[in-house]
């Protein structure tokens, strides 16, 4: 543990010229020239956003960077990304585990992304995805919050003996149950799947985060009995229903059922824009449906909504980078939530919905939160997510992880400013502070 003082930064709020001061790892103070204690080293946040660090809700670390191995998904379809991933299976080793995992991890830090939910397939009885993961949680625990979640891949029923290595798993020190009803043999089979696994959480005092109806099927309705065993159990606050695909296709009246149903027993929901748009609606010719799940009706319905990455260079998705506000801009098109408040709330939802997701302790830049945080180069949440700046200042518990230089474009046009960042002042036009002219 560090202790910092930042100068002049925007917070998320609005506020402008702000200080923020860390002890012993904490926030200490917040507020306008705070005085300086003697001995803290001080930046200067030359009125850059400062955020708390980015929240993954959704990875995949297992099989993260394995694009290409043995071979590319030729057809791009979720389920030829599962039956690819069975074949890399058998052929993977811990070192390599390991190896991705950690720069992962890296390019995590980088893009100012200090905490990740990630599912580890159990479905494999050697574990050894578990353990490598486990490996990699403990190895980057200093800067990064690793949280594992016990995902039966290929079906908790439907695979033979997943349940017993899920369990296995959780006895090993993977923390959150996972599921994923849908690829269950029947609907049936995937109500039992929900069933059991919500009673082993509750039954061990885990969170639950289930794949759940990550299908175009209308009819693929596991969300619904999900909330149930959820209410049922006490469980408020502590389920997510991960992807939710098949609620873009629903019809119109059951989902005005579902709303309240999913708001009263406190789930979460986590939408996965850049993978959800890219493997929904493959069976559609025209018109193809987006199909991601119905973020701001959600959102309406008072259901907290965060959104994560879910694949980087994996069986299922060939691109990515770790950076969460590519995700948030992708979330913002897709769900058409471009107003001012729309965009606002794509930044929470990689942000502090995520961290309400993952339960994280003292998230946030009140006094009293740990002091981890992230300067973007922008002024506002919104231009955050309009630019995915660069992250200027990585830190975590006051100690500085990773520092960037502030980015921008030299000009020599007649008459006008000699450099451009793509900024603007709040209320501003391209030309104001911060706009331009800006010393590099
Ligand atoms: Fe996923």
């Amino acid at each position: 543990m560090s202790e910092l003082l930042l100068r002049d930064v925007t917070l998320p709020d609005g506020r402008a010229g702000v200080d923020v001061l860390v002890r012993e790892g904490r926030i200490a103070a917040v507020g306008p020239a705070l005085p300086a204690p003697e001995g803290i080293p001080a930046i200067d946040g030359r009125g850059w956003l400062l955020s708390p660090p980015f929240v993954d809700a959704h990875f995949h670390m297992d099989s993260t960077l394995s694009h290409g191995q043995p071979r590319v998904n030729a057809s791009g379809t979720l389920l030829e990304g599962i039956s690819l991933w069975g074949e890399l299976k058998p052929l993977l080793t811990q070192e390599a585990l390991v190896e991705r995992a950690l720069r992962y991890c890296d390019w995590a830090v980088a893009r100012g992304l200090l905490a990740i939910r990630s599912h580890v397939d159990v479905c494999d009885p050697r574990l050894l995805a578990a353990e490598a993961l486990l490996h990699v949680k403990e190895r980057v625990a200093p800067y990064l919050e690793l949280q594992l979640v016990a995902f039966p891949q290929d079906g908790v029923l439907r695979s033979p003996g997943a349940l017993d290595n899920l369990k296995r798993a959780l006895d090993m020190g993977v923390e959150v149950v996972g599921g994923i009803p849908h690829f269950e043999r029947t609907m049936a089979d995937g109500a039992e799947s929900v069933r059991l696994l919500c009673e082993l959480a509750a039954e061990r005092g885990l969170r639950v985060d289930m794949h759940c109806d990550e299908s175009d099927d209308p009819l693929s309705r596991h969300v619904e009995t999900l909330a149930f065993h959820a209410h049922r159990l006490g469980l408020h606050g502590r389920v997510t229903g991960s992807h939710l695909t098949s609620m873009h296709s629903m019809d119109n009246y059951y989902v005005s059922k579902l709303l309240p149903l999913m708001a009263e027993a406190g789930l979460h929901a986590v939408a996965n824009p850049l993978i959800n748009i890219m493997l929904q609606g493959r069976h559609d010719t025209y018109p193809k449906r987006r199909g991601m799940t119905r973020v701001p009706e959600l959102l309406a319905a008072g259901v907290n909504v965060g959104f994560g990455h879910d694949c980087v260079m994996d069986p299922w998705y060939p691109l990515g980078s770790g950076d969460m506000l590519e995700v948030a801009a992708m979330g913002l098109h897709v769900a058409q939530m471009g107003s001012v408040a729309g965009q606002r709330a794509c930044f929470d939802a990689v942000t502090e919905n995520n961290a309400r997701i993952l339960g994280l302790e003292g998230y946030g830049l009140a006094p009293g939160c740990r002091g981890d945080f992230v300067l973007l180069q922008a002024r506002s949440c919104e231009e955050a997510v309009r630019l995915r700046p660069a992250r200027l200042l990585v830190v975590r518990g006051g100690r500085v992880l990773a520092r960037a230089p502030e980015q921008g474009v030299e000009l020599d046009l007649p008459g006008r400013p000699s450099r451009v960042d793509f900024t603007l002042a709040p209320g501003a036009g391209a030309t104001a502070p911060g706009g331009s002219a800006a010393p590099a």
